[in-house]
């Protein structure tokens, strides 16, 4: 118990580092053991694939949030300061007249683990490419999605922020949530550009991708690249503002061929995942949701961090399928009206 303690003191003050000077010496170094023997043969087990950080951004050390300037979004009449925008239980509702009546769950959640869902998805349940849309999701996909990150069949470095909260919501606020979500039509929210170059850009507060300033440029490379259409107001978490999502030059049609056809490495997903592939009974929607997120999912499943039973139909869709197979899927699903 002393040490479980200590170990959670040193990890404390291993996350303070950044911000002062080390609290703890380090420990001495430890020699080598010495020996003539030749060193056994123990091949270390293959390391997992590197999961690429665009699509697996992290979190950057926590900012101290301004608490004096009242922000305000245009169309609405609502006032609030980056430090309250990002309550963890009273987010920002920029347009409550826009939604229905918002169970307690969404709105502030309950603490301490149950953090409101509108921080991260909206009020409008459009989220953000780190985390994401769930506007309209079946609710028994919904429901189920609680469960896989309670119970560990759903798991990726993005998932950090789902795991606590699934495992502290009692089934009633579940409930409340996937049908309050349900009710809400997606807006048109991303839209996709190819280009072979994009602004330089780094990764900031809640892992959201910006530009940097200086409009320098970089080549895209084998990534998708997706910014805010105006850094302050998704800075604000307002819920009217999308994403522009930066895609290598040629993956939308290359996408359009895998998802209608298979292209011979795939299945055509309209089979499932409905015509428009806006969803069918509790299969969920794939259109015109975050590039970001949807390579994320198809990535974790065919590499197990997304498994169990209900994600066996989607294992023989990505068994064949390459990041570039899976960057031009994403590229094209997001370019479908949701
Ligand atoms: C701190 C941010 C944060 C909060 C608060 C949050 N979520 Fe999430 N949520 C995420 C992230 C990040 C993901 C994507 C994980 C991944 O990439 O697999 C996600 C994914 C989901 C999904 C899966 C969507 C899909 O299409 O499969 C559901 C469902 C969900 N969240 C529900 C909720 C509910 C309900 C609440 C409130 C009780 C909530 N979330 C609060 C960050 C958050
Ligand atoms: C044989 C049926 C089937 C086919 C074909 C299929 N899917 Fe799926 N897909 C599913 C099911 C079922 C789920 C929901 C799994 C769950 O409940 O966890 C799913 C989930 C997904 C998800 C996760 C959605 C989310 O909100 O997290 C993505 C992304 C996805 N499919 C993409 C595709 C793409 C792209 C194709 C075509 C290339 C495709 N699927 C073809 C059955 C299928």
């Amino acid at each position: 118990m002393k040490n479980k303690k200590f170990a959670l003191a040193v990890l404390l003050l291993g996350l303070c580092a950044p911000f002062g000077a080390p609290f703890v010496a380090p420990a001495p170094a430890q020699e080598a053991p010495k020996s003539t023997e030749a060193p056994k043969s123990t091949e270390a087990p293959p390391a997992p694939a590197a999961l690429p950080e665009w699509a697996y951004p992290r979190l950057p050390p926590l900012a101290v949030f301004d608490a004096v300037v009242q922000k305000q979004m245009p169309g609405s009449s609502k006032r609030f300061t980056q430090a309250q925008i990002e309550d963890d239980f009273a987010p920002p509702d920029w347009y409550p007249e826009e939604h229905p009546p918002m169970p307690e769950v969404v709105a502030h959640g309950r603490p301490p683990a149950v953090r409101a869902c509108m921080k991260c998805h909206l009020a409008s349940g459009d989220g953000h490419p780190e985390s994401s849309s769930i506007a309209g999701l079946p609710p028994a996909y919904f429901v189920r999605q609680l469960e896989a990150f309670k119970n560990g069949t759903r798991g990726n470095p993005r998932a950090g922020s789902m795991i606590p909260i699934a495992k502290a919501i009692n089934a009633e606020e579940a409930q409340a949530a996937a049908a309050y979500f349900a009710a809400l039509k997606p807006t048109v929210w991303i839209t996709v550009v190819e280009t072979a170059t994009v602004p330089k850009s780094f990764i900031g507060q809640g892992a959201m991708r910006f530009p940097l300033p200086g409009n320098e440029t970089e080549p895209i490379g084998n990534r998708v690249i997706e910014l805010p259409r105006d850094v302050e107001r998704a800075e604000s978490r307002d819920a009217h503002s999308g994403f522009i999502a930066n895609v290598p030059p040629g993956s939308i049609e290359r996408g359009r061929v895998l998802v209608t056809s298979g292209g011979g490495k795939t299945l055509a997903c309209a089979a499932c995942h409905g015509a428009a592939l806006r969803g069918e009974k509790d299969v969920p929607s794939i259109a015109g949701r975050a590039p970001q997120y949807v390579f994320r999912q198809l990535n974790d499943i065919k590499d197990g961090r997304r498994k169990g039973s209900d994600v066996e139909p989607m294992r023989p869709v990505v068994a064949n399928l390459g990041a570039e197979d899976m960057i031009a899927i994403a590229a094209y699903l997001a370019s479908r009206p949701q």
